[in-house]
């Protein structure tokens, strides 16, 4: 099988290794095209390197376009005449849909949303299908994004809001627990790195405990913010203003979402 990867950014890049070292398919099988060609100097001996989007997509039984959202228009532009009638086309960008993309392919066509923690073959990857896709697509699909993680298969209108939920979250939870260590500096004398060894580990090993004994966030908050105690204080706290802040969250994300597409309409 021949996989396509066009643009060799940070989930191009990811994805060209991983699915490499899982042996989703020989190395030369899969054919890389860039922007810039600076960044795949190096690649040629382990790699098909192509010279442009056209040549990588007449070459790909699977093509996989991870460029930004802006740019992926002009990219069906590029490769319209050069793919195969039967090349599955996986689109990386949850706010492109597959009706924006039918204004260019009559192709069988996936979205697909990895996380950054495919990094560590932990991804949640989000995957939807356009009409046209088979069942042998699916399992095909399926089999390729299994290398870097677990695969959920969502109608596209739920890919929004579970973007938030998988691909944005390590930046969430990276945002919260550096906000959480930041002021933690403001009450302590102890350096920052110390700091933040304890809040890793206590996430990491909050996280492993809820895992491993099955219980749930409000189980785990009954058991250490007891009535009376300090983490009470805490949970109060939360429970009463993060609310909104979450909700000002989504909103945001779900509103970027639909912006990044009418900008992408308008554009074309
Ligand atoms: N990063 C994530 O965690 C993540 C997760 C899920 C989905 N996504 C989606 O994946 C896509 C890529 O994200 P990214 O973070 O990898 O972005 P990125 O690091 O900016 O990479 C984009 C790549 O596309 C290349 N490119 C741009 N226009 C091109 C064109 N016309 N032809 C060929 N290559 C072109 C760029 O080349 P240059 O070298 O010339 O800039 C760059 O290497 C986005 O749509 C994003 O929404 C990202």
């Amino acid at each position: 099988m021949n996989i396509g990867i066009i643009g060799y950014g940070s989930i191009g890049s990811l994805l060209v290794q991983k699915f490499a070292d899982a042996g989703v398919t020989a190395p030369k099988n899969i054919f890389i095209s860039n922007r810039s060609k600076e960044k795949l100097e190096g690649l040629r001996d382990t790699y098909s390197v192509c010279e442009n989007n056209s040549e990588c997509a007449a070459n790909a039984d699977v093509l996989f376009i991870c460029t930004g959202p802006y740019q992926i228009m002009e990219v069906y532009r590029d490769i319209l005449d050069d793919l195969k009638d039967d090349t599955l086309v996986v689109s990386l960008n949850e706010a492109i849909s597959f009706e924006m993309i039918g204004y260019f392919l009559h192709h069988r066509t996936a979205k697909v949303i990895p996380s950054l923690t495919a990094e560590i073959n932990r991804s949640e990857t989000l995957v939807s299908y356009n009409d046209l896709v088979t069942d042998k697509d699916k399992e095909t699909l399926r089999s390729i994004l299994s290398s870097i993680g677990n695969v959920y298969e969502l109608p596209e209108s739920e890919l929004a809001i579970a973007s938030d939920l998988v691909s944005s979250m390590p930046g969430f939870i990276a945002a919260i627990f550096d906000v959480f260590c930041k002021q933690a500096e403001k009450f302590s004398t102890m350096g920052k790195d110390q700091i933040i060894k304890m809040v890793l580990n206590s996430l990491d090993a909050s996280s492993t405990l809820i895992n491993q004994k099955g219980l749930t966030f409000n189980e785990v908050v009954d058991r250490v913010a007891t009535p009376g105690g300090i983490t009470v204080e805490g949970t109060t706290v939360i429970y009463d203003k993060l609310p909104d802040i979450v909700d000002e969250i989504y909103e945001k994300t779900l509103e970027k979402s639909k912006t990044t597409k009418r900008k992408v309409i308008t554009d074309c």
